[in-house]
């Protein structure tokens, strides 16, 4: 069976590409989703990918999953940190969702070592810049492979 994926981006990761290089690196979320499409495709996954700065479109994102995605992809940016909003749609519609960041949180400022999502999200990817994107996808697909 091929499975259909939601990769989903929050705030600022629209500016990838031209936001804090030396954090994020030189691609753009367009490279990004272009390079993760065509990995897709060569092994008969659909993706479908979603951007959003603001909160409430996210978690619509998350709810219109529902109807149609096996899993998500999702770097919610600072949404991680904070927003219950986006972890209680997890919860709501649960469907296995693997959180990844770009940049290694961990080594970061202390605000950032924290993830509301996390304990709802299967696990977390962080600190292997765009690569947390494959990493991500391979853990879901694994995971539904598995289930
Ligand atoms: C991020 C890490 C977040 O702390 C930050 O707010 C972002 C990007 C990452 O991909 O490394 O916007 O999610």
């Amino acid at each position: 069976m091929s499975h259909k994926i939601l990769i989903l981006n929050g705030p600022n990761l629209n500016l990838l590409g031209t936001r804090e290089k030396s954090l994020y690196g030189q691609a753009t979320l367009a490279d990004i989703l272009n390079e993760l499409q065509a990995y897709a495709e060569a092994q008969g996954i659909e993706l479908r990918s979603f951007q959003s700065n603001s909160e409430g479109a996210l978690v619509d994102a998350i709810h219109e999953a529902r109807s149609w995605a096996d899993g998500l992809v999702l770097n919610a940016g600072a949404y991680t940190h904070y927003s219950i909003a986006l972890r209680d749609a997890i919860a709501g519609v649960g469907l296995p969702v693997v959180e990844v960041h770009i940049s290694n949180v961990h080594a970061r400022e202390e605000f950032r070592h924290k993830s509301v999502l996390a304990p709802v999200c299967l696990g977390v990817i962080a600190g292997f810049g765009r690569w947390s994107y494959f990493l991500g996808l391979d853990a879901l697909l694994r995971h539904l492979a598995e289930n």
